[in-house]
């Protein structure tokens, strides 16, 4: 659904279309979380690991996943959407090489580097370069690489692995991680599955995402055993075979859900959601006076009247995640007391507050570290969001502002959130998705 009102002046910026969000309005019933997008995106290039074909089911509506879709198809694979499911054909691929332009779109297409080249013994993928957030260094994926027999170089900015012998097969090896990567890990997990021999990945990442696709991976036929833990050995088979598999619910979603809650004083019911994926996120919640409520049937209901400060770091899993800072510093800013929060994940990861004081936070920050003093109200205003997940704070600064709040950056929103606005209006929010060119009053948000 979109109006178009043309009361702000829209940021210099590639996509004009903002939400508009009216805040102060309570929030009730019940909110559904999609599958998780930083699975699904892996376990879609996983699926170049297989002849045969592979369906994954509860895969989320987004322009992600669609990227991902356009570059599989650019290699040979086919992909096909069916209702919540895609079914994946990996039998046809036939190239090497990803397109510079979908990598650059879209940094998780660099996964397809570990699957492409243990199947075909060879694979160009562009460097994905760097994002608002933080530089993005892949070299924890090369050196695996290398450690599994890969000659690999970095010339124009495209990364070229190949695998020497006339098997051209990848050789099982050790591997210790400098930092505990996802993407690395998933990269090197895929890579390791075809190799001749046993990989172990030492100082590996924890977040269930590089579960999911283990899960998978062994649905496919791979032996894997420690995933979800620190060391993840990997004894590599000749060949995998097709699959129906299930993608985990959104944990960065559900989190949001149970702030956007927070945030109005709302009681909602959040579902379905895996407590274990989000451990630390829910005992902060708990610690900022948050009642959380499980039933027996996946979901967690939110309520809060409440809200104060508290000190958060970001930390690899099972530490918070860094993918909610930015919303629980939205939630922070209207908490009663200060609060401190460290991101020690990414270089640049804190562009959100200067759109949050432009709400009316109090907010400083020094280096990493953003020292709050809450307020009782925030007020509407125009604000940009910087990446996908500063976005998701905008708008829920914007469902506790005095007023409406314009939230640009949907280019970003949208690429991990399907439908939020359509899932927040469904529960008592009044969020209108507008762009600058079409008609309509301020009328135009709902009643
Ligand atoms: C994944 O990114 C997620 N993306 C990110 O979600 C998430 O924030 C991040 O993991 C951390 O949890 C997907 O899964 C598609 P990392 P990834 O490699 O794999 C450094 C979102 O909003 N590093 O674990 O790129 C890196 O600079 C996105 O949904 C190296 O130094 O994250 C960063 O500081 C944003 N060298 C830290 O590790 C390397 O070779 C974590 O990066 C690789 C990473």
């Amino acid at each position: 659904m979109t109006a178009a009102l043309t009361s702000s002046e829209p940021p210099l910026d590639s996509d004009r279309s903002f939400l508009r969000v009216l805040g102060g309005r309570s929030l009730s019933g019940e909110l559904r979380v999609s599958g998780a997008k930083n699975s699904a995106l892996v376990l879609m290039a996983a699926c170049l690991l297989s002849r045969d074909a592979i369906r994954l089911r509860n895969v989320p509506a987004l322009t992600d996943i669609d990227g991902m879709a356009d570059m599989l198809e650019s290699l040979g694979g086919r992909v096909q959407r069916l209702g919540d499911a895609l079914e994946l054909d990996g039998s046809g691929i036939n190239r090497t090489e990803a397109p510079y332009e979908l990598v650059n779109s879209l940094r998780a297409s660099f996964f397809c580097i570990g699957p492409l080249l243990a199947r075909m013994g060879m694979a160009r993928v562009p460097l994905p370069g760097g994002c608002k957030i933080g530089s993005r260094p892949v070299e924890e994926h090369v050196k695996g690489l290398k450690a599994l027999g890969a000659q690999v170089t970095i010339e124009h900015g495209v990364v070229t692995a190949a695998v020497p012998g006339p098997s051209r097969r990848l050789k099982g090896g050790r591997i210790v991680l400098d930092c505990p990567s996802v993407g690395a890990t998933e990269t090197l997990m895929m890579a390791a599955a075809l190799a001749d021999g046993e990989t172990l990945i030492e100082n590996a990442a924890l977040e269930p995402e590089v579960v999911d696709l283990a899960d998978l991976l062994v649905a496919m036929g791979a032996r894997i055993r420690g995933a979800g833990t620190a060391s993840i050995t990997i004894a590599g088979v000749d060949r995998l075979h097709g699959a129906d598999y299930a993608v985990i619910p959104d944990r960065i979603e559900a989190g949001t859900f149970l702030l956007a809650a927070a945030i109005t004083r709302s009681s909602l019911r959040v579902a379905p959601l895996i407590p274990e994926h989000l451990c630390a996120v829910l005992s902060k919640l708990e610690q900022v006076g948050c009642v959380l409520d499980y039933d027996d049937d996946g979901g967690l209901t939110l309520s809060a009247e409440r809200v104060t400060g508290l000190d958060l770091r970001t930390q690899p899993f099972p530490g918070f995640p860094t993918d909610l800072q930015a919303p629980f510093m939205s939630l922070l800013a209207t908490a009663e007391g200060t609060s401190m929060v460290t991101e020690s994940i990414f270089e640049n990861r804190l562009q959100h507050v200067a759109e949050l004081q432009r709400m009316g936070a109090c907010i400083r920050t020094q280096g990493h570290t953003a020292f709050i003093e809450g307020v009782a109200r925030l007020s509407g205003a125009p604000v940009q969001g910087t990446d996908l997940r500063a976005s998701a704070a905008m708008v829920l600064a914007g469902l506790a502002a005095e007023g409406s709040t314009d939230v640009y950056g949907l280019e970003y929103l949208d690429r991990g959130y399907a439908n939020l606005e359509g899932k927040l209006n469904a529960v008592g929010a009044s969020i209108v998705r507008c762009s600058p060119t079409t008609k309509a009053g301020p009328s135009a948000l709902a009643a």
